[in-house]
């Protein structure tokens, strides 16, 4: 798959001719929307796990040195607790752009704490595309995590932010809390290194 999505996802038409969407985000979605939005609730989406498996070439790390941001990876029985934003069809189009390193727009049903459901779109990056990472050992990850950055800011931020949001909708997550508790831990030894 190219390495630039923007294209792939003007195609996927789904709600253009919809009034507005519910758009579900895992990620930096979950605590920086900087877009316009109607409306926005804490969902879940069935069959999903968060990993921090997509290579970041161009927001938290640079080609030389990627950094690496969550994605969905398919798991049985899972659950994904995300935030979902009410927007209209033309909000997505400076997402499909910002967020074009291998993200591709997916259909999904969106899981409200109210009982209720809806279809939405979710950005996913699957294993095919050219920035995709996949699992490594956790403490390599966090390494990774730990010293990558790119033109958004510091990658360790992404998760650590991502980390103090799921807290606020009432979660831990073993894989988010883990990768941020040894950035910190990386942090503090190269501080007292006298490394960074
Ligand atoms: C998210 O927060 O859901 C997200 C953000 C960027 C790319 C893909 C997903």
């Amino acid at each position: 798959m190219a390495l630039d999505t923007t294209a792939l996802n003007r195609r996927m038409t789904h709600f253009d001719d919809h009034d507005d969407l519910w758009l579900f985000g895992y990620g930096s979605l979950i605590w920086k929307a900087d877009f316009p939005f109607l409306e926005r609730r804490p969902a879940r989406i069935h069959g999903w796990v968060r990993r921090f498996w997509q290579g970041s070439h161009d927001h938290r790390g640079t080609p030389e040195a990627p950094g690496r941001v969550a994605t969905l990876i398919a798991e049985e029985g899972a659950a994904c607790l995300g935030m979902a934003y009410r927007i209209t069809p033309e909000t997505l189009r400076p997402l499909d752009v910002r967020e074009k390193n291998g993200y591709l727009r997916e259909l999904t049903p969106l899981h409200f704490e109210d009982g209720t459901s809806a279809m939405g779109l979710t950005y996913l990056a699957t294993a095919d595309n050219a920035a995709f990472l996949g699992e490594a050992p956790l403490d390599d990850m966090a390494r990774q995590i730990a010293v990558a950055g790119g033109p958004s800011g510091p990658n360790r931020d992404y998760l650590l932010h991502l980390e103090a949001a799921l807290a606020e909708l009432g979660v831990t997550e073993e894989h988010v809390s883990e990768l941020a508790r040894r950035v910190r831990e990386h942090r503090n030894d190269a501080t007292a290194l006298g490394v960074q």
